[in-house]
């Protein structure tokens, strides 16, 4: 059974259908990348699975159970965690107070919770600045926060949106090898522009094009589709 299904999911803004009649399968204990075009509707659908926002109609199911109409904080409680693809972190906060506030809307206990937090900090190899405050970081290390907020809260589904926008060659060196050892604890959907790291590290790649599934597979069945080339990859 796959870990999340969304049926025929429609979002429109205005007289625009964002997301038009999108089905995704994430298997559990997979890579899935989310590709497409600026404004394909990448961050739409993620919005809609997080639960940010609700559907128009079609819907989304955890482990067999339909969740179309839970609160994003109940989706983080049933396993769902979403990084933002703009920054949320609290820059005058330390590292560790942060990562602490997002484990709290998982954990209930303080034992659990510390532990969550001392994993999170060492998964991203922030542990030793724990005591900076976040704002005193530099833009990659705030980018491996984010992740830390996310693995805190022990995901089933870990949702990152663009992880390695705006980092430089030796910093998107870092992602891909996070990203590869997040996959023994975590299943990921990853929305990402930078070819490399989906080819690096997804297993199933899903591309969008105007709201819709353009075509969904394994990265080499991905790279030499003909309709994904001439929309997306250039030839
Ligand atoms: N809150 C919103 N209000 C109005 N239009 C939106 C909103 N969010 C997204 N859109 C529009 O929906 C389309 C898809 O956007 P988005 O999901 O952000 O695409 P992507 O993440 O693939 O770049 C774009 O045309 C965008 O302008
Ligand atoms: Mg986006």
């Amino acid at each position: 059974m796959p870990l999340l299904e969304a049926h025929g999911l429609i979002k429109s803004f205005g007289g625009l259908r964002a997301t038009d009649t999108v089905d995704l399968a994430v298997e559990p204990g997979t890579v899935h990348a989310l590709i497409g075009p600026n404004g394909a509707g990448k961050s739409t659908l993620v919005n809609l699975l997080s639960g940010r926002i609700l559907p128009d109609a079609g819907r989304i199911v955890l482990q067999g159970q339909d969740i179309s109409k839970a609160p994003a904080y109940r989706r983080v409680q049933m396993g769902i965690a979403y990084t933002f693809q703009i920054t949320s972190v609290f820059p005058n906060m330390t590292i560790e107070a942060n990562v602490e506030l997002a484990a709290m809307a998982r954990h209930k206990a303080r034992d659990a919770m510390a532990q969550a937090v001392d994993h999170a900090l060492e998964t991203v190899g922030l542990s030793d600045r724990r005591q900076q405050l976040a704002g005193d970081l530099a833009y990659g290390h705030q980018r491996l926060l984010e992740i830390a907020l996310g693995i805190v809260q022990k995901p089933s589904l870990l949702i990152l949106d663009e992880p390695t926008q705006g980092l430089g060659d030796a910093e998107v060196q870092w992602f891909v090898d996070l990203l590869k050892s997040l996959r023994s604890e975590t299943t990921l959907l990853l929305i990402e522009h930078n070819m490399d790291v989906v080819m690096a590290v997804a297993d199933t790649i899903t591309v969008l094009q105007f709201g819709r599934v353009l075509a969904s597979g394994d990265p080499e069945s991905i790279q030499s589709n003909a309709a994904v080339q001439s929309a997306y990859l250039g030839g």
